[in-house]
């Protein structure tokens, strides 16, 4: 029964992700016509500026980020939308400045801490203390959402001394891409896949979310989390249950985020024994990239030449439960890999017999290629026979491809940012992720972690502009299988 949100109060609205995804994403939701008339849009940040500085500060962020270019009407309406307030984050007299700026008439409000999570606690305790917060109000939080488990709790708890669950709103922002909210589509409205979607049918499921870029400008944030903690504990681990969940029972935030807990929960352990045999970690050396010399992640700017952190991760995760016991799901993500490239690709199991041998020795298996970005789409590799008189059947394998720029032309890909935010002014929170799902990804993230310290191995170096290092390619070859490239 919530209401829509009016007040949008934005925690570090001078930061990089206020600038390059929030505001771009405030802009375009007014744009679409989708932000409330009277909604205001307050930027909160440590330094003074005047309302002239912030809103010359924002044109100029929009202009670099909005790739379309930007419309002089609505401008002018957003520019009458924003409120400036400097705000001295652990100082909770402070708050009493927010509480006059922000405008009484307004009771529904967003409070998004694109901080630092070390000062969530101060920034809740300043607004509950200024009598800033209403059973309606919802809290945006950013990952990472601590460091491991512990650290993920004492977040957590600072955060809901203020804010019912009901309220807070866990960004992962790959829970607002297209085509990650379109598995939810493909899965369940589709019985083609919905009754094939299990051990019985599926031999093995790759993940793989690839980037080229490096490091760039934040080695020392980066070398703290390392690959692990900065994307499989998070981005993969949900693309991973949104695709092995039980149907939920409806769209309903709590019936979704309910099937996928139970798959992080099942999922198997890794420890020291096997740490080896089922996960590895790497690190990129210098490299090219696109023929261009890349420097390696020790002699980026800033680096620490000893440091230990992995920046690839491949991973075969187990899923302990009656759908997918035996089914392995391969996960791999990198920086500095050869392009931007994110997908999955469901493997199903190979005919029992073949009676195309002579044309066709070794009939592939059917593929299901989930493109999640760039170049989004679903693919499925088939089997086909070659048109022609030929006495003797020729077959081969091809695709049918529904290609999301081709068959949705001139639709603008929505950024997952937009949408996220849109959620949030709704209240609707199947997009975001509870805190027993933080909690139980934690869990198992840590316990890979923790046998990784434990066995005490150097990442293995694999050259920048490469797909890995090539143990990960072993990792999946012992199972006889191939990463699909
Ligand atoms: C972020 C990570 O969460 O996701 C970054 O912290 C990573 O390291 C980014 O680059 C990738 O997001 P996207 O949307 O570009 O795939």
């Amino acid at each position: 029964d919530f209401q829509s949100a009016s007040e949008i109060v934005i925690f570090g609205a001078l930061g990089d992700l206020s600038r390059r995804k929030l505001l771009p994403a405030l802009y375009q939701l007014d744009l679409a016509g989708l932000l409330n008339p009277e909604s205001h849009i307050v930027g909160v940040a440590r330094q003074e500026h005047t309302i002239e500085e912030f809103e010359a500060f924002v044109m100029e962020n929009l202009t670099s980020f909005v790739k379309e270019g930007l419309d002089s009407d609505i401008i002018e309406r957003f520019k009458s939308r924003l409120v400036y307030q400097n705000l001295d984050f652990k100082e909770i007299d402070s708050y009493k400045n927010l509480a006059d700026t922000l405008s009484s008439g307004h009771d529904t409000r967003v409070y998004y801490f694109s901080t630092p999570p070390a000062i969530y606690g101060d920034i809740g305790s300043g607004l509950n203390a200024a009598n800033l917060i209403t059973p309606n109000d919802r809290v945006v939080m950013e990952k990472p959402i601590g460091h491991c488990l512990e650290s993920s709790k004492v977040i957590n708890d600072h955060v809901s001394k203020y804010f019912d669950e009901k309220q807070i709103y866990r960004i992962d922002h790959y829970l607002g891409k297209e085509t990650v909210l379109n598995l939810l589509v493909l899965r369940f409205a589709n019985s083609l896949f919905t009754n094939n979607w299990d051990r019985n049918c599926i031999d093995h499921v790759q993940i793989t979310v690839a980037e080229s870029v490096g490091i760039e400008g934040r080695w020392g944030f980066y070398d703290e989390a390392g690959q692990m903690r900065d994307m499989i504990q998070n981005h993969l681990l949900q693309i991973l249950s949104l695709l092995a969940m039980e149907p939920p029972a409806d769209l309903g935030a709590d019936s979704i985020r309910d099937e996928k807990l139970k798959v992080i929960r099942a999922l198997v352990p890794i420890t020291r024994q096997n740490v080896k045999e089922k996960t590895v970690r790497g690190q990129y050396a210098d490299g090219f990239l696109n023929g261009v010399a890349v420097p390696g992640y020790l002699n980026e700017e800033g680096a620490n030449e000893n440091s230990n952190t992995e920046t690839f991760v491949a991973v075969k995760a187990e899923i302990d439960n009656w759908r997918w016991k035996g089914v392995p799901f391969y996960l791999r993500t990198g920086k500095r890999m050869p392009a931007k490239h994110s997908e999955i690709v469901i493997h199903f199991k190979e005919q029992p017999h073949n009676i195309f041998s002579d044309s066709y020795a070794d009939l592939p298996s059917n593929k299901l290629t989930i493109r999640l970005q760039p170049d989004e789409g679903v693919e499925l590799q088939m089997m086909n026979k070659i048109p022609g008189i030929a006495s003797q059947m020729k077959i081969h394998e091809n695709k049918l491809d529904l290609s999301f720029s081709k068959t949705y032309k001139n639709t603008r890909v929505v950024d997952a940012y937009e949408r996220l935010m849109l959620e949030v002014i709704n209240g609707n929170q199947s997009l975001f992720v509870r805190r027993d799902e933080v909690e139980a990804a934690w869990t198992w993230a840590d316990g890979i972690i923790e046998a990784w310290k434990e066995s005490n191995e150097a990442p293995k170096s694999y050259p920048a502009g490469s797909w890995g290092p090539v143990s990960s390619i072993s990792l999946i070859a012992r199972d006889d299988r191939q990463w699909v490239e």
